[in-house]
């Protein structure tokens, strides 16, 4: 209750901190700009700017660069990822993620399905679609040779050109002629295993991992070795030295900026460090880097390959999250790898359609991307802030989720007595689509994890979902 005799700016902080309490201002939710404020309840600025400092050194709301005041959640992020024993189930574990994924993507689908974890913005509020098609048709209708050539590598000068200028932003100084352009960066993450491994051979990957890592390693015989990977130092660097002291790895694959599904961030001197193994070893770092451009934070933080010394890091990107998904157009630099990777993507699928690539290049070079960019990293943060205060609101005490530095996506963590795979069940049947935490990790561990994303607009059917979905929980602690 705001006090009678209190300061005016106290007296409007103790406003809007019984509005948090209550609900009524719920976690990402935006506090009028403090114009707005000042005008519509006849106080000064300075006396708003105040109340809204006074609320921001407590930790209720952040202020965000030319987007305002913003209230924080207060979900707690997950403790470090805990670790079953190796169990001889791994296998049999290995084998139902391979059964769930089609599962997963046949739901995705469905257009009856609402989807609450796939990694696919979808539409116009998420990219510049208009502007894309126009270069299309223009391109098309000025160039048709761009139709009826067929498009040998390396591909689009002006595509692969962008492609390093914008490099130098996550620290990375990359040539033109050094880029191999690929189907997106999933075939950049196949190609790279491809050229550094053998059938039979063991990879370090990130537990939790990228889910689609998983049939890629068992298709091409190897064996994977799962580090803890924890939510904000990252993969254990400790127990991949040890590993590569002893001379088990042939590979790494990480996501140290913006993790698949954590969502967080290695620090940059861990960024580092696993740069310099991988030189100090001569074992390649596979670096997934398909997020990093969408930290929140800028300057953007650099990527591991930015600390690369002698071609030990293999990048691999695209802009299905950041661009146009549709396109299929990824990249990777490959350092000491560069002519067998382009040896090897040559005979797998030759090249990328040059009109795509081309048109891509040029928007990128129109100078649009960065300002597409910057909107795009506050859509994301906003949307991360409702997703995490939707999550608070809708699951049962004790749910833990990561703080994400970038990206959409949130992974969490439910109460003792929830189960997962139970979850995705009975909320399919409700037809709602989420992905169990067991599909991210070859051996099933996280059986009381989800990834939930929140790249799609919060409609009221989304909502509406979220909350079925926290009931569901709360269903399985009562009858656990
Ligand atoms: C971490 C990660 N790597 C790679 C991919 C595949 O990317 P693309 O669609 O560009 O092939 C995805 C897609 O969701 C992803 O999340």
């Amino acid at each position: 209750m705001p006090h009678a005799d209190a300061p005016l700016y106290q007296a409007l902080a103790d406003e809007l901190r019984g509005a948090m309490h209550d609900g009524r201002l719920a976690a990402g939710a935006r506090l009028p700009s403090v114009r707005e404020a000042a005008r519509t309840r006849g106080l000064s600025i300075n006396t708003v700017l105040a109340a809204y400092r006074q609320l921001e050194a407590g930790g209720l709301v952040e202020a965000r660069p030319q987007s305002g005041y913003f209230v924080r959640s207060r979900l707690a992020s997950p403790s470090a990822p805990r670790f079953a024993p190796a169990s001889s189930r791994a296998r049999a574990a290995e084998s139902a993620v391979l059964t769930r994924i089609p599962r997963v993507i046949a739901a995705q689908a469905d257009p009856d399905t609402i989807d609450l974890s796939l990694a696919c913005p979808k539409g116009g509020d998420f990219y510049p679609g208009e502007k894309l098609s126009r270069l299309v048709a223009d391109l098309a209708r000025r160039r048709p040779a761009l139709l009826t050539d067929y498009p040998l590598p390396p591909g689009p000068l002006v595509l692969r050109r962008e492609i390093a200028r914008h490099g130098l932003e996550l620290g990375m100084e990359l040539e033109p002629d050094d880029i191999v352009l690929t189907n997106g960066c999933m075939e950049a993450l196949q190609l790279a295993l491809r050229a550094v491994t053998r059938p039979g051979d063991t990879i370090a990957i990130e537990s939790p991992t990228y889910f689609s890592l998983i049939p890629l390693a068992d298709r091409l015989g190897l064996k994977a070795i799962e580090l803890p990977t924890h939510p904000e130092s990252g993969m254990s660097l400790d127990a991949l030295e040890l590993l590569l002291s002893e001379k088990r790895l042939q590979a790494i694959v990480a996501m140290p900026t913006v993790h698949n599904p954590l969502g967080t961030s290695m620090p940059v001197a861990a960024k580092r460090r696993l740069a310099e193994l991988a030189n100090d070893y001569r074992v390649p770092v596979i670096e997934d880097a398909l997020y990093a451009e969408l930290q929140f934070a800028t300057p953007l933080a650099p990527v591991a390959k930015a600390f690369d010394r002698d071609g030990w890091v293999i990048v691999c990107a695209s802009y299905s999250k950041t661009l146009a998904p549709g396109f299929r157009i990824g990249w990777m630099e490959g350092g000491r790898f560069r002519d067998e990777l382009a040896a090897i993507k040559f005979s797998s699928s030759v090249s990328q359609p040059a009109l795509l690539g081309e048109a891509l290049g040029r928007y990128l070079d129109s100078g649009g991307y960065a300002q597409h960019l910057r909107r795009l990293r506050r859509t994301y943060a906003a949307q991360i802030d409702r997703l995490r205060g939707l999550i608070d609101a809708a699951f049962p005490p004790g749910t833990l989720a990561t703080q994400p530095t970038g990206g959409f996506l949130v992974w969490v963590e439910l109460p003792r007595g929830c189960d997962a795979d139970r979850l995705f069940d009975a909320a399919l049947a409700q037809r709602i689509s989420i992905t169990p935490g067991t599909m991210y990790s070859p051996s099933g561990r996280y059986t009381r994890h989800i990834r939930l994303s929140g790249c799609y607009p919060f409609t009221d059917r989304h909502i509406h979902a979220l909350m079925t979905l926290g009931g569901l929980a709360t269903r399985q602690l009562e009858t656990a």
